[in-house]
């Protein structure tokens, strides 16, 4: 049994009651809104809105206020040193490639390795591959053992080459897999690497701190844990910050341009160009405090409920490969019922208003090893209601029946 009360948190969600029919169990690719970012995103655009850190006029400075009230409210919450450590991105694809192309540009040079494993979500392999011919820097990877668990051994082995950088998700977004990620941070760092952190998935898991993970960089999006999209965190120590070229030009992160050469602004400017969306990170502040109301711990015990009862009642399913842990798993659970298409099995789901996702998860080559061509996808959130994975699973009764027949 779990101590969270699912149907109390859910009631903040208004897509659950004007969409009363859908089951939604596609969370690790979005999750829905509450109110309090709903309103708070209303109200910025309604009786607020203004660009920041440019107007002479008092609307500017208070959307700047807002803006930089929202950068405190996340520095609070993941326990960053100083608001300046929070950058704005779009989300965690985008703090991927300023750290790839950043990092490139200054810190690595020919010959140096990168070193990710082979659960990671295409943003933390396409942004290094984008640079890695040009500037001769390797990428490893870390293999999976016999239980699909990042294999340890060769791991250690990895770190023997002198990786510069060791960049690993902290939970697989295709499998759900939970790393033991400060294990392995520490084993890097005592090897000399940057350490830098996909929290994309991990961050609805549980609620990071940047004074005791052995991270220097930490990426995350909004959307994965309530807020807007197209606003996500990439959270670095200073000293690293500040060595990063920025991948994008213009705006407030400049300190001076001639047609010859231009000067950069001091942190976090300096890696925010251009507008940026402002409301998405009101809107995320607006998350970070509507979720601060609730235990993060009754919040994952009642998350390993909603996991048990799925894997229970799968069992009686014949013909389902499941690829995810049942232990260690963040609350996602990634299956293929024998000889038939993910996308067909995906599809019966949605006539009965179940939404999943069926694919290789932006984890093509993990895929490749699991020499398969793709899975459905069933994630979690603290709102889905136990009769709700019930549903699912007579759901998935009956399109086992159908696909049979
Ligand atoms: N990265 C997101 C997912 O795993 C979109 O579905």
């Amino acid at each position: 049994m779990s101590d969270f009360d699912a149907a109390a948190f859910r009631q903040h969600f208004p897509f659950f009651s004007t969409q009363p029919d859908w089951i939604y169990l596609d969370n690790a690719a979005t999750t829905h809104k509450p109110f309090a970012v709903l309103e708070a995103l209303d109200h910025f655009y309604r009786q607020q809105n203004s660009n920041v850190h440019r107007g002479a006029h008092q609307l500017s400075q208070t959307a700047t206020i807002l803006y930089e009230d929202a950068r405190s409210c996340i520095q609070q919450y993941i326990n960053a040193a100083e608001p300046a450590e929070i950058i704005f991105t779009s989300g965690t694809t985008a703090a991927f490639n300023q750290l790839a192309f950043g990092l490139m540009h200054t810190l690595l040079k020919a010959g140096d390795r990168v070193l990710i494993s082979a659960l990671e979500h295409h943003a933390n392999i396409v942004s290094w591959q984008l640079h890695c011919q040009r500037f001769g820097v390797i990428l490893d990877v870390i293999p999976l053992d016999e239980q699909r668990h990042l294999d340890q051994v060769a791991y250690q082995e990895l770190l023997k080459l002198g990786p510069k950088v060791v960049s690993l998700t902290q939970v697989s977004n295709a499998l759900g897999t939970i790393l033991p990620l400060q294990q392995m941070l520490l084993l890097a760092k005592a090897a000399g690497a940057i350490t830098i952190v996909d929290g994309a998935q991990g961050i609805a898991w549980e609620k990071p701190d940047m004074q005791q993970l052995a991270a220097d960089f930490y990426c995350f999006s909004g959307h994965k844990l309530y807020g807007p999209t197209g606003i996500g965190v990439l959270y670095g120590k200073r000293t690293l910050l500040e060595q990063l070229t920025p991948i994008f030009g213009g705006g407030e992160m400049i300190d001076h341009v001639s047609f010859t050469s231009s000067s950069f602004n001091s942190l976090p400017a300096r890696l925010e160009a251009g507008t940026p969306h402002i409301a998405g990170a009101i809107g995320l502040a607006a998350a970070i405090r509507f979720l601060s109301q609730f235990d993060v711990t009754q919040i994952k015990s009642y998350k390993r409920l909603l996991l048990n009862t799925f894997h229970n009642g799968l069992q009686r399913l014949p013909g389902i490969t499941v690829f995810s842990p049942l232990h260690d798993n963040a609350g996602i659970v990634t299956l293929n019922l024998q000889g038939e298409h993910p996308a067909d099995l995906a599809a019966l789901l949605n006539e009965q208003q179940i939404a999943v996702r069926a694919g290789k998860h932006c984890a093509m080559p993990l895929f490749e090893l699991l020499a398969t061509a793709g899975a459905v996808r069933f994630s979690f959130a603290p709102y889905n209601h136990i009769s709700e994975v019930e549903q699912c699973l007579n759901a998935l009764t009956q399109a086992v029946e159908i696909l049979a027949s």
